[in-house]
């Protein structure tokens, strides 16, 4: 017989070790390393999860067969109720998948995720498992969801199909525990086409040993719920949390596990979230869903651009870009304030853009340009808290910044798209013509692109001047009409 033995396991990678370590040494994670003490031999084994698993399906020999061989079952796609989020998923709900979703805590998940499954009701079985808030509760923000619906239909923008049913026909099974085990017991009594777990780190598994929330429980809770759902073909919906770090919790474990990891952000600040597919087996990543916050429940924005747009007057500092989410365009304003500084070093701060970026820009413009930046404070903001990673916005940050510096208001109607090259080159983005399409459609007549783009023709078509530049200098006489380099400091 074997003697318990003391593990540590890393919270945030799920690897194991004998010894305490202040980092992990296979993530790297700092603190993350947390005591297990688990007898040697492997008590899971007994499951009686696994054993009526080995029940319902008895082995027989697999052998392996030719690939064009294996039958095909075509795509069911579930739609969730909401083009957005259906978007970001790929198309819909696959029968059989895991998806998780994972977001701060307060940013929406649970209101989305009962929406959502308030809206499949009306065409499949749905349960709700809700581990953190008690029956009462969920029953009170449905209530509340459902007359936020009844309020919208009509209104612009409501969806079709994805208003709840009357608040008495739903067809929603909402079951408020935390034991693993009566989860599964509900899972399998009901056999729905769609189960919602809000959240995975709440539930239980009353055989293990470890805290709720640790990545063992995680794990072995998703894993018992993986099975169950590849057997009934039942598509799961789980929450997860997000830790102090903004990671999810246990992530590499639950990554791998689940078939779409998706995370729902958005600032604090502002009413508008945004849901992104960072995993997806059953489409593409980087999708961008977008949905506003209002008092009675979220609602889809389909026109996200409209809300990323600031006044529609045009003032010094300001430049618009068109920033690619996935395969979707937005149109984004940046503003920047340039002012003389009265430290020894420049302050430069920047919201929604990485400050090495804009220290970058801001040297090359000194370089290229001649511009005294450097005896300059610098501010920049993207509009409506976006966050914009992409180097395709270097342009408009150069012209905002010359802008600013200068005083000068960019001709209305006018987009800049293009990376800046350390030599002051404009280099080509991916994604051109979505993006001229998404500019021309927000009527925009004028875009400064990178040389070389051969959308001349599309561009004629769609009535957008296209001005091409080979350069930072040149791309900010075309846009501007000036020649920022005159007139030095
Ligand atoms: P919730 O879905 O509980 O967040 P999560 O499950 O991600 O923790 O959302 C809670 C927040 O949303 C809360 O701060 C209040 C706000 N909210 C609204 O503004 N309108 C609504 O109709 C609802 C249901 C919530
Ligand atoms: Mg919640």
């Amino acid at each position: 017989m074997a003697r318990p033995t003391t593990t540590y396991v890393c919270q945030s990678c799920g690897a194991q070790t004998r010894q305490f370590f202040g980092r992990c040494s296979s993530c790297g994670a700092w603190n993350s390393l947390v005591e297990q003490t688990a007898p040697a031999s492997d008590t899971r084994r007994r499951r009686p999860v696994a054993a009526d698993t080995a029940a319902a399906s008895p082995r027989q020999p697999r052998r392996s067969e030719p690939i064009a061989a294996v039958g095909e079952r075509p795509l069911q796609r579930l739609g969730s109720g909401y083009a957005e989020l259906d978007r970001v998923l790929g198309g819909g709900l696959v029968p059989g998948s895991l998806v998780l979703l994972g977001g701060d805590p307060g940013i929406g998940k649970s209101t989305l995720l009962l929406q959502s499954a308030e809206a499949m009701a009306t065409r499949c079985s749905v349960l709700y498992v809700s581990a953190e808030e008690s029956a009462q509760q969920v029953k009170l923000r449905w209530r509340r969801l459902a007359e936020g619906a009844d309020e919208a239909e009509g209104a612009a923008g409501a969806v079709a199909g994805a208003r709840p049913g009357a608040p008495e026909l739903s067809g929603l099974q909402l079951l408020a525990e935390t034991d693993l085990e009566l989860v599964l017991q509900e899972l399998e009594a009901l056999r729905p086409a769609v189960a919602v777990i809000d959240s995975i780190q709440a539930l239980h598994d009353g055989e293990l040993s470890s805290a709720p929330g640790s990545v063992a429980q995680v794990r072995e809770c998703a894993a018992a719920l993986a099975r169950i759902a590849k057997r009934q073909d039942t598509a799961l919906l789980l929450v997860g949390h997000v830790t102090k770090e903004g990671m999810l919790a246990g992530p590499k474990v639950l990554e791998h596990l689940v078939d779409a990891v998706l995370t729902f952000e958005g600032d604090r600040f502002a009413s508008h979230r945004l849901l992104r597919a960072v995993k997806n087996r059953f489409g593409a990543t980087h999708e961008l869903g977008v949905f506003e916050m209002r008092g009675r429940g979220l609602a889809e924005v389909s026109n996200p651009s409209e809300l990323f747009l600031g006044s529609e007057e045009p003032s010094a500092g300001t430049a618009t870009i068109v920033a690619c989410e996935g395969t979707r365009p937005l149109v984004v304003e940046l503003q920047a304030l340039v002012s003389t500084t009265s430290y020894a070093s420049p302050r430069r701060t920047a919201t929604g853009i990485g400050t090495n970026r804009l220290h970058q820009i801001l040297a090359v413009l000194e370089k290229h340009l001649g511009l005294p930046l450097s005896r300059f404070d610098c501010y920049l903001a993207v509009a409506g808290g976006l966050e914009v990673e992409e180097p395709a916005a270097d342009l408009g940050v150069a012209a905002a910044v010359v802008a600013s510096y200068r005083d000068l208001t960019l001709p209305p109607g006018t987009v800049l798209i293009g990376e800046l090259g350390l030599g002051g080159q404009l280099r080509p983005v991916g994604q051109l013509e979505l993006r001229l399409q998404e500019a021309a459609r927000l009527g925009f007549s004028r875009a400064v692109v990178p040389k070389g783009s051969g959308l001349a023709r599309l561009a004629a078509g769609l009535d957008l001047q296209l001005l091409e530049a080979g350069g930072v200098a040149e791309a900010l006489v075309a846009a501007l009409g000036v020649n920022p380099a005159d007139d030095r400091g």
